[in-house]
């Protein structure tokens, strides 16, 4: 896809300069359409990642490339500069979009050290564009002009215009294989999911609508938790992800371990307090699992019984991580004493924000409480920790890397929290439950 982009921009800059000479548009005329490019790309890349949000990024991905390499064949074949110009300037949008969002796609929170996908795309869009800026000028000097009767009129075809069209043709084909490749919803037609991600919506087909199971939350509400390190930004996106539920009209309960409840208060301040000393790491495990235990019961499972989405910064990982990972107790026997501590509530999804520790404290306001003033080896196994939970249950988790901008994760929080809301009550039901307004247009 990031190949057909490149080479329907890189075709253009090649031949520009003798294109728009051919068009009569001289200097002013080559100026105009880099300036349309230029802009057009800085648009697309701001673009990008905005558009259609519910819409799948690798589909939007494909259809980026295949608009780019239309708007080349309008401009191969239109030969009028204003036209070239506006044509060059879709052109770029396009292909910038393209490359923002296959920089959010290729990105994998989970990929082995060392990969480095944004670097592959970068070398595939520069080695692309070099070969269409030594290529397109001599396919364009090979065909040479010609004069085409077209029975009721003549058209002139520039050499630089043939070249043009085969680069449009080559990026439509490359671009039609990328977007077969990439469909993550093979099956689902274009133009109604098209249409309901301009809606703001996901769009599932009549007949997967009918075939799903009902929704497993009608009387129950939904629990998310956010884990990660320190200062990975849980609890900023914690509360931006509330704040974004409230808007479309959810009730939300946003809470927090420990320290929740009034008892979860004081037992927070003996754990956290750098005046405790000698706490044996069990006492801590427990501790925690008491304050836990007391959130569940006041807050967390009566909200979820009333069908309400609650969000909690921190859960059960966190102490499989500190305490299991991080103190280096058996985590089974963790994972025991929680199951038992929460009557075995465990969230719908767990958000894992995932930063480096020296990256993550580095973002803390000193002074350190008795946990984040651990070694920095207690605070690299805590997140080997969190990230071997999130493996062993990858469909429970959502792993996102916490140095990317705050704006694309919470974009991509609320990608995954969609799947997993309950519909909103039906119109006749909701002064039963007066849990849920009505949401007509989610
Ligand atoms: P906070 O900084 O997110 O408020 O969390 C308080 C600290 O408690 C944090 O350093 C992580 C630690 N912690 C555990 O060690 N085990 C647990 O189970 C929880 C919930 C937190």
């Amino acid at each position: 896809a990031i190949a057909a982009a490149s080479l329907a921009a890189g075709a253009v800059v090649a031949v520009a300069r003798v294109h728009a000479g051919e068009l009569g548009g001289g200097d002013a005329g080559y100026g105009s359409v880099l300036t349309a490019l230029t802009v057009g790309l800085g648009f697309g890349l701001f673009l990008g990642p905005r558009v259609l949000v519910p819409f799948s990024r690798r589909r939007l991905l494909g259809l980026a490339v295949i608009a780019a390499a239309l708007a080349l064949v309008v401009l191969a074949l239109v030969q009028n500069l204003v036209v070239v110009v506006f044509a060059t300037a879709f052109l770029g949008v396009f292909a910038g979009a393209a490359w923002s969002t296959a920089k959010m796609a290729a990105h994998d929170p989970e990929a082995p050290e060392g990969a480095r996908p944004a670097a592959y795309l970068r070398s595939v869009a520069l080695i692309t564009a070099l070969v269409s800026f030594a290529v397109v000028p001599l396919i364009a000097a090979a065909a040479g002009s010609h004069r085409l009767d077209l029975g009721g009129g003549v058209y002139d075809a520039y050499g630089t215009g043939v070249a043009l069209l085969v680069a449009a043709v080559l990026a439509l084909v490359t671009g039609l294989f990328a977007y077969r490749r990439l469909d993550d919803r093979r099956g689902i037609p274009l133009v109604p999911d098209l249409r309901a991600a301009l809606h703001g919506e996901i769009y599932t087909p009549p007949e997967q609508a009918a075939a799903a199971p009902q929704p497993v939350h009608r009387n129950r509400g939904v629990f998310i938790a956010f884990e990660g390190g320190e200062g990975a930004g849980k609890t900023t996106q914690a509360r931006l992800a509330a704040i974004w539920l409230r808007d479309h009209g959810y009730d939300v309960v946003t809470t927090h371990e420990p320290g929740a409840t009034k008892i979860g208060m004081r037992l927070r301040a003996m754990l956290l307090d750098r005046d405790t000393t000698g706490l044996s790491d069990r006492a801590e495990t427990l501790l925690y699992a008491a304050d836990r235990a007391d959130h569940v019961a006041n807050v967390i499972k009566p909200a979820v019984d009333r069908g309400v989405i609650v969000v909690s910064d921190r859960y059960v990982d966190s102490s499989l991580a500190y305490q299991g990972f991080g103190r280096g107790l058996p985590v089974e026997d963790i994972a025991r004493v929680n199951a038992w501590a929460t009557g075995g509530l465990v969230p719908d999804l767990t958000v894992l924000l995932e930063i480096p520790p020296e990256a993550g404290l580095r973002r803390l306001p000193a002074p350190a409480d008795r946990i984040e003033s651990e070694s920095q080896e207690f605070h690299e196994r805590v997140r080997e920790g969190f990230r071997a939970l999130a493996e062993a249950d990858p469909d429970r988790y959502l792993v996102l890397d916490a140095s990317r901008p705050q704006g694309e994760l919470s974009r991509e929080i609320q990608y995954r929290i969609r799947e997993i809301l309950p519909d909103p009550v039906p119109l006749g039901t909701e002064d039963a439950t007066s849990t849920f307004p009505v949401i007509t247009d989610f």
